[in-house]
């Protein structure tokens, strides 16, 4: 009966799933929950619902992150953290993210279950803005949580509406508080024992090799730019070729440049995500072409050689640096816990580089961290067809709860 206690309930981490994957569903499959927007606000509630009935007290920091406390609410005492975002791509899948922020949940119900093992509080985080697609950049919210990029910066970012953090954030708590949610106030940067996070791993490597659970040892940098070429708007047809300064012309034959430079670079990934042309009609010549560049690798030296070319190259445009991480290195005792668990519970399991970012990135500066990866089908994310099996999702909730009950649980001196 006792090991049942620790089991994870495998209908009910795949029904919440379900169920907030109806939470801005597309007609595809795909789901749409921007950072701030209603429906993810609408699934943030839904989360704290079932925490509170677990008796969990709700905290928010000044950028919207939330942290839902299990056990010893009124003490300072640091909590384990666990969790991740409910933030998706505009045309996102139903795992990424989500899945940890439920198996997290999932955790603290195998917690409540427990009589015979004493505990110190966990806490439930749901990181805001995590996608960095409405607003830039990527693991916004807990990267101010962490210090490493200013409150006052974040919230004065707007979207490409115009709308800023700070009203979106304001909507937001205000819903909240609407369904009866009145957060108290959690400060930057707050202590923490530890941090782990569940993800499908958005790669191909686990499900190529058949291997269950991926031990996420460092997540590798990156540099995100966003790149504005100007020129003269001028009629399609009155102008003649020489001469003329079309601006879609310019940043094309800067794309080439880039993308023939940063090819040389070994082990380098990158993307132009967005591409935007103003104003944007059939028989004008842009005036003005803007498009993103979103450049990782796992090594520091490397990434930053590239940054140099790119930089160096955009020396005619207007170059913005949207974010430089340096790769991040994840704690050994959080991956030997991970490790632990896989192995008690017979799963094959495999150290690995994350080619995402996720906000753990920033986590770790305030306290150990570490992230367990599970395999989603065909390595696909950011895409309506994110797909991971019953079976590996309920895997990783089960390797979490168990590193997460040994992270949490007090020694009997
Ligand atoms: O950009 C990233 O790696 C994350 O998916 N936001
Ligand atoms: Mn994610
Ligand atoms: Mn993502």
């Amino acid at each position: 009966m006792s090991n049942q206690r620790h089991t994870v309930d495998r209908a009910r981490v795949l029904g919440r799933l379900d169920e907030i994957s109806r939470i801005g569903a597309l007609e595809n499959g795909g789901v749409c929950r921007l950072a701030l927007a209603p429906e993810e606000t609408q699934a943030r509630a839904r989360l704290i619902g079932w925490a509170q009935d677990l008796g969990c007290v709700v905290f928010a920091d000044a950028i919207g992150n939330l942290f839902l406390r299990f056990g010893d609410a009124g003490s300072k005492e640091p909590p384990v953290l666990v969790g991740s975002h409910l933030d998706t791509q505009p045309v996102g899948g139903n795992f990424d993210g989500v899945l940890g922020v439920i198996a997290a949940l999932e955790c603290v119900e195998i917690l409540a279950a427990q009589s015979d093992r004493a505990f110190g509080p966990v806490e439930i985080a749901i990181w805001c803005n995590e996608e960095g697609a409405r607003f830039s950049p990527t693991t916004m919210g807990a990267a101010v949580h962490a210090g490493h990029f200013p409150l006052a910066a974040a919230l004065a970012t707007t979207d490409a509406g115009g709308q800023s953090v700070t009203a979106s954030l304001q909507q937001a708590m205000t819903s909240l508080c609407a369904a009866g949610i009145s957060p108290a106030p959690r400060d930057l940067a707050a202590n923490y024992k530890a941090y782990v996070e569940l993800h499908i791993e958005q790669g191909p490597v686990l499900e190529k090799e058949g291997c269950a659970i991926g031990i996420v040892t460092d997540i590798q940098g990156l540099v995100q730019y966003k790149v504005e070429v100007l020129g003269t708007a001028g009629h399609a047809g009155a102008v003649p070729m020489e001469g003329r300064e079309d601006a879609l012309t310019r940043a094309r034959a800067l794309l080439a440049d880039i993308d023939k430079t940063l090819a040389a670079f070994e082990g380098l990934r990158f993307t132009v995500g967005r591409l935007d042309v103003a104003p944007g009609s059939i028989n004008t010549i842009p005036a003005r072409a803007e498009f993103t560049l979103d450049v990782r690798h796992p090594e520091a030296s490397i990434l930053a050689r590239a940054a140099e070319q790119i930089e160096l190259l955009c020396a005619g445009a207007q170059l913005t640096r949207l974010i430089h991480q340096t790769p991040v290195p994840f704690d050994k005792r959080v991956a030997t816990a991970i490790e632990s668990a896989t192995r008690r519970l017979g799963l094959s399991s495999r150290r690995i580089v994350s080619g995402a970012t996720h906000d753990a990135a920033h986590v770790a500066a305030l306290c150990p961290a570490g992230m367990i990866f599970v395999p989603c089908r065909g390595g696909i994310s950011h895409n309506e067809n994110e797909y991971c099996a019953p079976e590996h999702v309920i895997q990783g909730t089960q390797v979490l709860a168990d590193t997460v009950m040994a992270l949490a649980e007090r020694r009997v001196q």
